[in-house]
């Protein structure tokens, strides 16, 4: 028998028909709850908790019980809508969607049937092929595993990206979308149509996912679970310039609009490549039921290949009326249809579980396994996650277990094979306490993971946390592992502060290590004081600051005093800031040792504010968010430094929540056009400047000396147009 998680077992047990009405509602409602709790793990959280294959047969129980019974089905069942992955979706949360505008969808934003059986494939072509009664062609493409995204050009211009939201309302990420380089902002060639939308994916390729993820695991940020969580989480990040680092692709495959005479989706798909949109060369026109399964049969091994992860092929009816008249479900289109690849397993003994303590002081189970071949890779070791993964699925040493590749470097268990469970299999105990220090584990309520509470005491977490210090993206000095281990051995360094007391006498004392390597050395540490403040707040290495939220706080407080000083509020305003973050700054700062090393860090001349930063003069403009567009007498740079200096924000693009637009001259028309339609009030620089206090401003490095708001020049209406 197959065990798998919990959840799963309990849909292959069960049989519903002879189940009572009583027992048929509390069923449904089951599966409701789990459905709708998986959803928000996959769409919000973008942190699935059961893999695609068990939340389908999920779907396809609620479905058959649907079809045995109508008389239970309610507008609300999630057969009868797409799941949402609006950012406010999610119930109770802090994070509401403060940083996207939302939109209706002019078309709704569908989902697609699917189904894991070519039996099924028959059954959707033989119904096509009944309503039609015609000959037709079908378009086979590949089912990229991204997140859906709807693109509007107008007028040759890419007008709005709107994710799917729930289908009738998407959340505005056009200025995200606008950093992912292969989708243009104009279109080329002619004969586009005026106004109309294009549909797709955003995905993130197999290297830059393996990339960002090699960071986050250095980071002690939780991994993101596979290629189409990190690119729909990326999407949802609220500073362009990260989605611009983060290696986001797209691909469209579907138009929309009023006057379009493409007779085919073939022909509209040909169209759209001319006009410079990226569409996948990959689609074949299939004129039979055999010639699709030649393409899914070829496919099923070929993508292993494909740089970007694929979990199907899609099956659409080519020609345009034959779709209009096929039409829709309230769900899906009844032209198309998904056949979903199974994920591929392997099924391996497992040897032994190691404990790891990271630097955070997480303990991580890890399985040791028996090699096994799955797709091109051999597997030997395999992550538990935690804890209650390992109570979910009652693992013991000698399993054979299911090991499966979701994208990530690690691959996952997925379930113990009962059937090969002999006598001699032990169940591990998860240990009470830390296998370096001793100290007794600890978990805090809503948790998954157990740690090692001796933060500044256990020799792993320490040596950790130096590691991560010196690191390239934190304060990039160079030295090994073993070079930071040897210094740990020796009692130079306890803390990342004690780096900057060494000195060559000191590091001469070192095994192998000579004039040239201390003075190397030392010249990296001399030139990591140079290193920008938010690379030093990420190099403390606080828990659940990464790289990108490091960034965020360094340049909305400005400086580590005022991050020191800030309260709860403050932090939860800040973009990606929930209340994990916040709370973990707090904890972290309130630490007086950490501000102790804080001090020692800024005696040794770290950079602990931002540079060029204009301290904070008034509060004129709190709570306030100003869109900077034009030319003015001083830099833009310095004037978005004067909205922040008075404890204003910069916004970078338009909408409700935008306070006023501070207009130089020649302001960009469309964000004019967009204040109009919203009402909101254009300021000039005259009336800005006397909105605020006289003040110093400091100008670009380049310029000469610092000018007094007073003297800075007006004239007349800056206003270009
Ligand atoms: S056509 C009306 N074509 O898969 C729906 N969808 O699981 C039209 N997807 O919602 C969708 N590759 O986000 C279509 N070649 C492709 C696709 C594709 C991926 C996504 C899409 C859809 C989801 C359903």
């Amino acid at each position: 028998m197959r065990m798998h998680t919990d959840v799963y077992s309990h849909v292959c047990k069960r049989t519903f028909f002879s189940m009572e009405t009583e027992q048929i509602q509390k069923r449904i409602d089951e599966l409701k709850k789990l459905i709708s709790e998986n959803n928000e793990h996959y769409y919000i959280e973008n942190a699935p908790v059961i893999s695609d294959y068990e939340f389908d047969m999920l779907m396809q129980e609620l479905a058959s019980i649907e079809k045995a019974h109508p008389e239970l089905i309610t507008p609300d069942s999630p057969t009868q809508r797409v799941g949402s992955d609006l950012s406010n979706a999610r119930k109770g949360s802090r994070k509401a969607s403060k940083e996207f505008e939302q939109y209706p969808h002019r078309y709704p934003m569908l989902s697609l049937g699917n189904t894991y059986s070519v039996t099924e494939i028959e059954e959707f072509a033989d119904r096509a092929a009944k309503a039609i009664g015609d000959a037709f062609t079908y378009c086979c493409e590949l089912k990229f595993d991204g997140t859906a995204i709807c693109l509007t050009y107008r007028d040759g211009k890419l007008f709005r990206a709107l994710t799917r939201g729930d289908g009738s309302v998407g959340d505005d990420v056009t200025e995200n979308v606008k950093r992912i380089p292969n989708i243009p902002q104009r279109l080329n060639g002619i004969g586009w149509p005026k106004d109309f939308e294009i549909r797709g994916e955003i995905y993130m390729p197999y290297k830059a996912f393996d990339r960002l993820n090699e960071e986050r695991r250095r980071d002690e940020e939780a991994p993101f679970a596979n290629p189409r969580n990190a690119a729909s989480g990326s999407l949802k990040l609220t500073d362009p310039d990260e989605v611009a680092n983060r290696g986001l692709e797209c691909t469209l495959y579907h138009i929309l609009g009023e006057d379009l005479h493409f007779k085919t989706h073939d022909q509209a798909l040909r169209c759209a490549m001319k006009w410079g949109l990226p569409v996948s060369d990959k689609r074949k026109i299939c004129r039979n039921i055999v010639e699709i399964v030649e393409y899914v049969k070829y496919w099923d091994t070929e993508r292993k290949f494909l740089p970007f992860a694929t979990d199907g092929i899609v099956i659409k009816v080519n020609e345009l009326p034959y779709q209009d008249s096929l039409g829709y479900t309230s769900k899906a289109p009844r032209w198309a249809v998904a056949y979903k690849f199974k994920a591929e397993q392997a099924l391996s003994k497992v040897l032994s579980i190691d404990y790891q303590v990271g630097r955070t002081g997480a303990v991580t189970p890890v399985a040791n396994l028996e090699p096994a071949q799955l797709s091109s890779t051999v597997v030997k070791r395999a992550s538990l996650h935690n804890s209650d993964q390992m109570e979910v699925l009652d693992i013991r040493v000698g399993d054979y277990v299911y090991v499966e590749k979701g994208g990530e470097i690690i691959p996952k268990i997925t379930g113990v094979e009962l059937s090969k469970r002999d006598g001699f299999c032990v169940k591990p105990d998860f240990p009470t306490v830390c296998p370096d220090c001793g100290a007794r584990l600890v978990r805090d309520e809503g948790e998954a993971k157990w740690f090692c509470p001796n933060v500044d005491g256990c020799p792993t977490q320490i040596k950790g946390k130096l590691v991560h210090f010196l690191s390239r993206k934190a304060m990039n000095v160079i030295a090994g592992d073993a070079t930071i281990e040897q210094m740990y051995n020796k009692g130079y360094v306890r803390n990342v502060a004690d780096f900057y007391k060494l000195d060559e006498n000191k590091l001469l004392h070192l095994d192998g290590w000579k004039e040239k390597s201390a003075q190397r050395f030392l010249a990296s540490l001399e030139e990591s004081r140079n290193v920008p403040f938010e690379k030093v707040l990420f190099a403390l290495g606080i828990r659940h600051v990464g790289e990108t939220t490091a960034k965020q706080i360094a340049r909305a407080f400005g400086s580590m005093d005022a991050i020191m000083n800030a309260g709860r509020e403050q932090f939860l305003a800040v973009g990606d800031v929930g209340d994990v973050i916040a709370d973990s700054i707090i904890a972290w700062t309130s630490v007086p040792r950490h501000r102790e090393i804080v001090e020692r860090l800024r005696e040794a001349g770290l950079k602990l504010k931002v540079d060029g930063l204009v301290e904070k003069v008034s509060d004129v403009l709190a709570g306030q968010t100003v869109v900077v567009t034009g030319n003015f007498s001083i830099s833009r740079d310095a004037v978005k430094k004067l909205v922040e200096a008075n404890g204003g924000k910069n916004g970078a693009s338009v909408s409700k929540k935008t306070s006023f637009i501070l207009a130089g001259s020649k302001p960009g028309p469309e964000k004019i056009r967009k204040a109009d339609e919203l009402g909101i009030r254009i300021v000039t620089e005259e009336e800005f400047l006397s909105m605020i206090p006289e003040q110093e401003v400091i100008m670009d490095d380049n310029s000469s000396e610092p000018k007094t708001t007073a003297e800075i020049p007006v004239q007349g209406n800056l206003f270009g147009w």
